[in-house]
């Protein structure tokens, strides 16, 4: 097994940190633009092998995409990061062309991947990779709903004052501030329904708090989080490449489920060894689908500034 990290940033690297940690693969490559950096990235965290006691191997690449030839999973985290007070819908432009190529790159030397889509603004990032590669779209997943729900599930473990393992929780829709749907309703304490401990009012702060989850580290750090994402995307991939059929919510190609066409939105999934496997249509009350719907419309607009783009 033969895993592909893009982009060296703080949140490739973090991936490839946590999925060597897991051995979720024999050897990881780690591949960047920039001279250097990812063989640096890569041979520090190599040399924590014996020290963390994993045997995955990790190399570092700046830009040749033969050195990644093969691999069955690849994640893609490459183009700017957010600034502080930056939307991730802001950063379109610039990114666009970046996925794009990266895409075509890393499918002339591994046709077979199943790709892992982390770029901002994520929704639209999938949706660009899928629609210009022609890949199968049980291939092409995008990552934030599993990042937004570990956010949610935290803000909701400390509203509660209790462990952070012991709460269930999903966030469906867009990944942007205003896109994505804390699925309160469904949010639960070891099964007992969250709203048995906490009133309407800290319900309401927790999912607002978990929508700017991302910007709220953004500008406490100066740069987009990484070690959430990082963890993340470990989690997706090792459902992958363990074929645990885990159920998370990701950002995958809508074809009539959640009532959406033609667009790639987070809703839960089975992920296995063959990427996406199935989507679990759950039934939404009439307000959640109405948020579900507006949550489409907003990223069907960062869409269609795809068209107006010169790539
Ligand atoms: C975040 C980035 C990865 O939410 O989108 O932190």
């Amino acid at each position: 097994m033969k895993i592909t990290v893009v982009g060296a940033g703080a949140v490739g690297a973090t991936c490839a940190d946590n999925i060597a940690r897991r051995q979720l693969a024999q050897e990881v490559v780690l591949l960047d633009i920039k001279e250097g950096l990812s063989e640096g990235k890569a041979l520090d965290m190599f040399q924590t092998a014996t020290l963390c006691g994993f045997d995955t191997k990790i190399t570092g690449s700046t830009n040749d995409y033969a050195k990644t030839a093969g691999s069955e999973v690849v994640v893609i985290t490459s183009g700017l990061p957010r600034k502080p007070g930056m939307t991730r819908e802001e950063l379109i432009g610039t990114n666009a062309n970046i996925v794009k190529g990266v895409t075509d790159n890393i499918l002339k030397h591994s046709p077979d991947a199943i790709i892992i889509i982390v770029s901002n603004p994520m929704d639209t990032m999938t949706y660009l990779s899928l629609t210009t590669s022609g890949l199968n779209k049980h291939k092409l997943i995008g990552m934030g709903g599993i990042l937004d729900s570990a956010r949610f599930k935290t803000y909701l473990s400390l509203a509660l004052d209790c462990p952070p393992n012991d709460i269930q929780g999903t966030v469906i829709g867009g990944h942007g501030d205003t896109t994505m749907i804390p699925l309160t309703r469904l949010a639960t304490r070891n099964g007992i329904p969250v709203s048995q401990f906490l009133d309407a009012e800290t319900l309401e702060k927790v999912a607002a708090d978990t929508m700017v989850g991302g910007a709220t580290l953004t500008k406490l750090i100066g740069t987009s989080a990484w070690y959430a994402p990082g963890a993340a995307v470990a989690e997706l991939v090792e459902s992958i490449v363990r074929d645990q059929k885990h159920i998370f919510p990701c950002c995958v190609a809508l074809d009539g489920e959640y009532g959406q066409s033609d667009i790639c939105l987070g809703v839960p999934v089975v992920i296995g060894k063959n990427g996406w496997e199935q989507i679990v249509d759950y039934k939404l009350t009439d307000d959640e689908q109405a948020a579900f719907n507006k949550s489409a419309d907003a990223v069907r607009n960062m869409n269609d500034v795809l068209k107006t783009l010169d790539m």
